[in-house]
């Protein structure tokens, strides 16, 4: 079983290049199924998830190749299959964004329900909503959601809440669809201009997104073009944190400083020094931070995704911090691995209180979710002592060699492959 070993206590220096966006490439990947052409798909970052999302993708008839470093080439022109497997969609729920595209471009998809998953219920009833106002008749078969369709017809879409998933499954489905749809209270991530501005160069005619309505005018089909995925907000946002809790001097490169405002404004109030340019964050860290309040929201909102990463960071820092995490139910998996380091932390309902301590001690933790796990290496990196992280298969969902990354920057980590045992 891999584990992430570290010895703590370094500070960090130097510079971190941030990869491509997972949370971008996965609906981008499941859009090529919208497409007749051939799409080549740059800067997709070499991830577990991407992986699953690639073999989804040629379970449903599409040829992908990768045909240089974090470059595929795609082909979904020939014969699909309506029908999702369910051991791929099983270990990752962002399968469920082939929905959408299957649907506009055969009228009929079957695809597993996702299930939970140690953040929370998830449920994807606005999603299949969506599909029905456009049209579909959607039912549950089998641990499947089924949706068909004579034809898909434009329509105006309020969502119940602002999902990025579903914004993305129904902008997905409306490119196809006869007439202007129109989604209202559509999420505004980032990652959800990345998709509109994909599918706008395959042939699409979407306008807003990013706004809170998003504007889809039907197209008769999409063909084929040529796409740089977006770096990833969550994977500078982590290298941010790392650099202002070690007490160091980083430059976070490759990334978009425009997506990270929330927390750009909280690190200034924990009172890191901090400047960026265009496509570059500098961090320069005081010795201790201040502590700060914070409550996850939707974009332009402070990102859950990276909650439990900041936690870590407040878990070190002076005086009383809170956080109120108000988008999954369950996002406090982290709390009591931070407890066996010597954190202090309350939970009250949906808000974690952390009382700063002077330091954390290095223990055995689990990274219990993706970004959970990204936390516990956080919080390893400022402990005294040897952190070890398990259950590192999390982390290679979203973070491409992360400690060989984080060990440049002076870090004394590495990861230990165990072959005789699997995660
Ligand atoms: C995406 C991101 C994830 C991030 C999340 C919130 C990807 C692959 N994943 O997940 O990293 O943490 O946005 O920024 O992009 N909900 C419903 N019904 C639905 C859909 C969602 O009740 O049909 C609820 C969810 O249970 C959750 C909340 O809405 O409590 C937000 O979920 P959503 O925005 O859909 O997140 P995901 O798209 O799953």
């Amino acid at each position: 079983m891999a584990k992430i070993i570290i010895e703590g206590g370094k500070r960090l220096s130097g510079s971190i290049t941030v990869s491509g966006a997972k949370n971008a490439a996965l609906p981008i990947m499941a859009g090529v199924i919208l497409s007749t052409g051939t799409v080549e798909l740059s800067n997709v970052p070499a991830l577990n998830d991407v992986n699953t999302m690639d073999r989804v993708l040629q379970a449903l008839g599409t040829r992908v190749e990768n045909v240089g470093s974090n470059v595929y080439r795609f082909d979904a022109s020939g014969q699909l299959n309506d029908e999702a497997p369910y051991e791929l969609v099983k270990s990752m729920r962002a399968s469920f964004f082939v929905m959408g595209p299957l649907l506009a471009r055969l009228k009929r998809a079957r695809v597993p329900l996702p299930g939970g998953c140690a953040i929370g219920v998830r449920p994807v009833n606005i999603h299949l909503k969506g599909f029905e106002a456009l049209g579909a008749t959607v039912s549950i078969e089998g641990g499947c959601a089924v949706a068909v369709a004579d034809k898909l017809r434009g329509n105006k879409i309020l969502l119940d809440f602002p999902s990025v998933g579903a914004t993305e499954n129904l902008m997905m489905a409306a490119t196809l669809a006869e007439g202007v749809t129109q989604i209202e209270n559509s999420a505004q991530e980032p990652e959800i201009i990345d998709l509109a501005n994909f599918l706008n160069v395959i042939g699409a005619k979407i306008t807003g997104a990013g706004s809170p309505t998003i504007t889809i005018e039907g197209v008769e089909k999409l063909g084929g073009g040529r796409y740089r995925v977006m770096p990833d907000r969550i994977e500078a946002g982590t290298f941010a944190i790392m650099g202002a809790m070690t007490g160091g001097n980083v430059k976070v490169e490759n990334c978009d400083p425009g997506h990270l405002h929330a927390l750009i404004n909280k690190l200034r109030e924990m009172g890191v020094e901090l400047s960026h340019d265009e496509n570059s964050i500098s961090v320069n860290a005081p010795s201790r931070l201040k502590a700060v309040e914070i409550k996850t929201l939707p974009f332009p909102g402070f990102a859950t995704d990276l909650q439990a990463q900041l936690m870590a960071a407040m878990c070190v820092a002076n005086g009383t911090s809170s956080i109120t995490e108000t988008i999954f139910e369950n996002r406090f998996m982290h709390v009591s691995e931070l407890a066996r380091m010597g954190a202090s932390i309350a939970i009250h309902d949906r808000t974690a209180v952390i009382h700063g301590v002077e330091s954390l001690k290095g223990a055995p933790v689990s990274a219990t979710d993706l970004r959970a796990g990204a936390a516990m290496v956080l919080a390893g990196l400022v402990a005294e002592g040897r952190t070890e992280v398990s259950q590192v298969f999390h982390i290679d969902r979203g973070y491409e060699d992360l400690v060989g990354r984080v060990r440049k920057l002076g870090a004394c980590i590495e990861r230990v492959d165990d072959p005789e045992t699997e995660d």
